[in-house]
Parts: C-alpha cells; sequence; structure tokens
C-alpha cells in the first residue's frame, strides 16, 4: 500500500513555499538587466501582458493538475493520460539540469557576500571576477577545477540537502519561514539604501521610460516569456509538486494570485533597487548606462554591482552583504523546490522513502554539478545550457503541456471544475480562452522566431562542437530523457493513480 502523502501544515506555509520557490536569481539577478536590455520601460508593458495572459492562467492551471492528482508531474500527467506522462519526465529532467547549475550561482554570491566585507575585488572586478574567481578558460569541456569555487558549492549542496531530508513540513516550509522574512527584511534595506544615492532618479527614469519601438519588436516578447515562466517556477514541474502536497480544501486560485504577484512586486522591486544603483553608477563615473552593464547577465551582478560598491561614498560593505545575501537566500529556497521536483518523481517511481530518495537525488545531482561547473569552462557551460534549457526546455514544455491538456485531452473545464469547487475566486470563459488559445497562440510563435534566430546565428558565437553539447545537446537530452523514462513500464503507477484521486476525476468537495 503506498505511502501517505506529505502535506503542508498551513496554507501560509504552503504559499511561504511557493513564494519563496518563485523568488529566485531570477528576479534579482536576471529581471533587471533582462528589463534593460528590451528597452527599460517597453519591457514592463509586454511583461504584465505576458503576466496576465500567460503566467498566471498556467500557474493556475500547475496548482490544479498538482492538487487534483497528489502526485509528481510524471504521475500527475499519466493520470491524465498514459503517453502524456512524458511531460512530467521531461519537466523532471529539465529540474534536474537546472539544479546542477543554479547552486554554482548560489556559490558564486555566498562568495560574494564574503568579498564585500572589505571589497576584495579591488580596482578591477571583471578581471577579480574572471581571473582570480572563477579563473575562466576558453569554451570548452572540464580542463581541472577551482577549489575556490567547489567549497562553497559543496557548502550550498549540504545545506540543500540538510533541508530537504526534513521533508515538506518540518523542512522545507520551516526553511520559507526562516528565508522569506530574511529576505524582505535583506532586500527592503538594500531598496531603500539605493534609492537615497545620487543618480538614483536617472536611473528609475530609465527603467520606466518607456521605448516604444521595442515593443513591436518580437525579440523582446521571447524574453518577457522566457523570463516570466522561469521566474515563475512553472513549465519545469515545481508548481505541480509543490501543489501536490496541498490539503483538498485549500484556496487555489488565490494562492496562485498571491504568489504570483507577490513574485512581480518583488521582481519589480528588484529592478527598482538595481536600476537606482546603476543609475548612481553612471552618474558618479559620468559614463553611459550601458557601460555600467557590461554584456552580460552574470556580468551585471558579479561585475557592476561590486564597481557599485566600491564607488558608494558610504556603507559600501553593508551594501554588497545586502545584495548578495538576498541572491543567497533567494536562491536557497528557489534550489529547494527545484530539487523537491525531481526528489518526489523518484519517490513515486520506486516507492522510496524520504530519506534515501533525497540522498540518492541530491547525490546525483550534486555530484554533476561539482564536477561540471567549479572548472575554467564552467560559466560558458552554464550560460550555454542556462540559455538552451530556458528557452527550448521550460518554455517549450510550457507550449506543449498546454496544448496536449487543454487541445489533446480537454481537461481544462475539469481543472477549473477542480479549482473552483475551493476557490473564491471561479475560473471561467476568460481563463479557458487564454490559457487555450492566447498562450498556445504567442508561445507558438515565440518558439518559433526564436528558433529561427538561432539558427541563424550561433549562441555567443561559441564553437559549434561546444554548443551541439552544452546547448542543443542539453535541450534535447532533457527530451530524449522525458520519452526513455516514459516508455519503462510502471507497475505501481495505476495504483498510485487511484490512492491519489483517480484519472481527470474533478474534485467537487
Ligand atoms: N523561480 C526561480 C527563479 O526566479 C527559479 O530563480
Amino acid at each position: 500500500m503506498p505511502r501517505e502523502r506529505e502535506q503542508w501544515a498551513t496554507r501560509s506555509g504552503f504559499l511561504l513555499a511557493a513564494i519563496g520557490s518563485a523568488i529566485g536569481l531570477g528576479n534579482i539577478w536576471r529581471f533587471p538587466y533582462v528589463a534593460y536590455e528590451s528597452g527599460g520601460g517597453a519591457f514592463l508593458i509586454p511583461y504584465l501582458i505576458a503576466l496576465l495572459t500567460a503566467g498566471i492562467p498556467l500557474l493556475i492551471m500547475e496548482y490544479a493538475i498538482g492538487r487534483r492528482s497528489r502526485a509528481s508531474p510524471p504521475l500527475a500527467y499519466r493520470g491524465m493520460s498514459r503517453r502524456a506522462e512524458t511531460i512530467g519526465w521531461w519537466q523532471v529532467a529539465i529540474s534536474f539540469v537546472i539544479a546542477t547549475y543554479y547552486a554554482v550561482i548560489i556559490a558564486w554570491a555566498v562568495l560574494y557576500t564574503g568579498f564585500s566585507i572589505g571589497q576584495d575585488w579591488g580596482e578591477d572586478p571583471e578581471a577579480f571576477l574572471y581571473g582570480d574567481v572563477l579563473q575562466t578558460s576558453e569554451p570548452g569541456f572540464v580542463s581541472s577545477y577551482v577549489s575556490g569555487v567547489m567549497w562553497p558549492l559543496i557548502g550550498v549542496w549540504a545545506v540543500t540537502l540538510g533541508v530537504l531530508v526534513f521533508g515538506i513540513r518540518r523542512g522545507i516550509e520551516r526553511a520559507n519561514k526562516i528565508f522569506i522574512p530574511l529576505l524582505a527584511v535583506l532586500f527592503i534595506a538594500l531598496v531603500i539604501q539605493a534609492l537615497t544615492l545620487d543618480g538614483a532618479a536617472e536611473g528609475l527614469d530609465a527603467f520606466f521610460s518607456p521605448d516604444w519601438s521595442a515593443i513591436t519588436d518580437g525579440s523582446v516578447w521571447v524574453r518577457v516569456y522566457g523570463q516570466i515562466f522561469f521566474s515563475l517556477s512553472i513549465g519545469f514541474g515545481i508548481m505541480i509538486t509543490y501543489a501536490s502536497y496541498l490539503r483538498r480544501r485549500a484556496d487555489l486560485t488565490g494562492s496562485a494570485l498571491v504568489a504570483g504577484f507577490a513574485n512581480s512586486s518583488f521582481e519589480i522591486l528588484a529592478g527598482i533597487g538595481v536600476f537606482a544603483a546603476i543609475g548612481f553608477m553612471a552618474t558618479n563615473a559620468g559614463i553611459a548606462f550601458d557601460e555600467v552593464i557590461g554584456e552580460g547577465g552574470i556580468g551585471l551582478a558579479f561585475i557592476a554591482f561590486p564597481q557599485i560598491i566600491s564607488s558608494l561614498p558610504a556603507a559600501g560593505d553593508l551594501f554588497g552583504v545586502l545584495f548578495f545575501g538576498s541572491l543567497v537566500v533567494a536562491g536557497m529556497s528557489s534550489l529547494i523546490s527545484i530539487m523537491q521536483v525531481v526528489i518526489s518523481a523518484v519517490q513515486d517511481r520506486t516507492g522510496m522513502s524520504r530519506v534515501p530518495s533525497v540522498l540518492a537525488v541530491g547525490g546525483v545531482i550534486a555530484l554533476a554539478s561539482i564536477l561540471l561547473f567549479p572548472t575554467p569552462e564552467g560559466i560558458f557551460i552554464l550560460d550555454a545550457a542556462d540559455h538552451f534549457v530556458n528557452q527550448y526546455g521550460i518554455a517549450m514544455a510550457a507550449l506543449v503541456s498546454v496544448i496536449v491538456v487543454a487541445w489533446m485531452l480537454r481537461q481544462l473545464p475539469a481543472l477549473a471544475g477542480h479549482a473552483n469547487a475551493t476557490s473564491a475566486l471561479r475560473l471561467g470563459r476568460p481563463w479557458l480562452l487564454t490559457l487555450g488559445l492566447v498562450t498556445p497562440l504567442v508561445l507558438g510563435w515565440m518558439m518559433w522566431d526564436s528558433l529561427r534566430e538561432e539558427f541563424d546565428a550561433r549562441y555567443e558565437g561559441y564553437p559549434a562542437t561546444f554548443l551541439a553539447v552544452a546547448g542543443w545537446g542539453v535541450a534535447g537530452g532533457v527530451l530524449l530523457v522525458g520519452v526513455l523514462l516514459s516508455l519503462l513500464p510502471w507497475r505501481r503507477a495505476d495504483e498510485l493513480i487511484t490512492v491519489a484521486g483517480g484519472e481527470g476525476r474533478p474534485d467537487v468537495r
């Protein structure tokens, strides 16, 4: 007989965990840079449109799938159709890959929290990052190891697995009760400090003044969708997994709205803080905005911020600790959620209990992470894997899941019924139309446009063989793993689906 599924102790516990998962490196490290690249204010309009027409509707769908099935993504999709199980394993494989490199960025942030005290980067933070810290070489495959990165990475893995072995209630729920208030305090202190800097107003001007020409630029929309999915933790199984531990009576639609808007508010707050700081830097050094930002997302956090910190008139060390400390805390709660996707799937698949499954899954993912990334080539492998797994993993899996659930399995009305049975806000035609029609059309177009660009020019000009493995290989690999795992016979599955509440049966309680 299958074990009873764990549950969140309280609705607020679940909400904090869902918010903790959503708010992560994507909000503090990626959003401000992506927003800037896409024309500042012009980004906010597509952002809000995509949030309302794709992000939130899809988030509600994933909540409903998770709670209705009370299962990990492969089993939840299998409950709707035997063949849809592939989508679940695909998402599990995506989470596996993301976890391996996500932990490394947290490890860099741990190092930089320490470097902030005393501003160890000196006069040239770029040379410090690529030379002293990462010891970067050329795009390629592992040639040696950088112990300065490896140790904090091992620490990040130890803490993550240490939380996960305690399970949903005593591990994840408790950790988030510490992480989220801590993050809020750190980040609000940071934003207030940023807003008091000279030049902050110029920074905000750049963030909020619209560049209308960018609105008609397809690539802006592509980046907006990618950002929203990554940031809301949808498309890679996280929200299905977290919602599977919900109580039967929890308000689903309300929880999705709270989590979605909390995430976006934090994201915009991060944009305000970061742009204010860049405004200060540009004014202080008398240089143009783009020169402060440099050439990449990674650069913004780990090069521009140290520069800003060093030029602050006072309390630079504190500003650094707040910024990099926020990255660590926000990243940890998200990494925990990404890991739980793989752990819950392995538990459902094998019947293993929590501790052995955390150790087995955690051991394999941590090992892959430690073997690949604290290396002179790690930053390039990370960059290629992140780009490809986002565009052709998360966004593609989101597109396929919407098409399959809405059109092939025609499950949206049943899922709406399931959500409506316990939610104050009822889902109706607008939800069905946006999710069934607008999301697949816009996402489908975006995917097409993005693939076309990908074939026109090699991403970042990386060597073809390197991209074939670390880029296309990763994106294709996660899909292949999804297909192969779903082909294996799984006898226990039908018993688990019966226990979980049955195939596609709307919950009317
Ligand atoms: N949602 C998480 C983030 O934004 C994964 O980083």
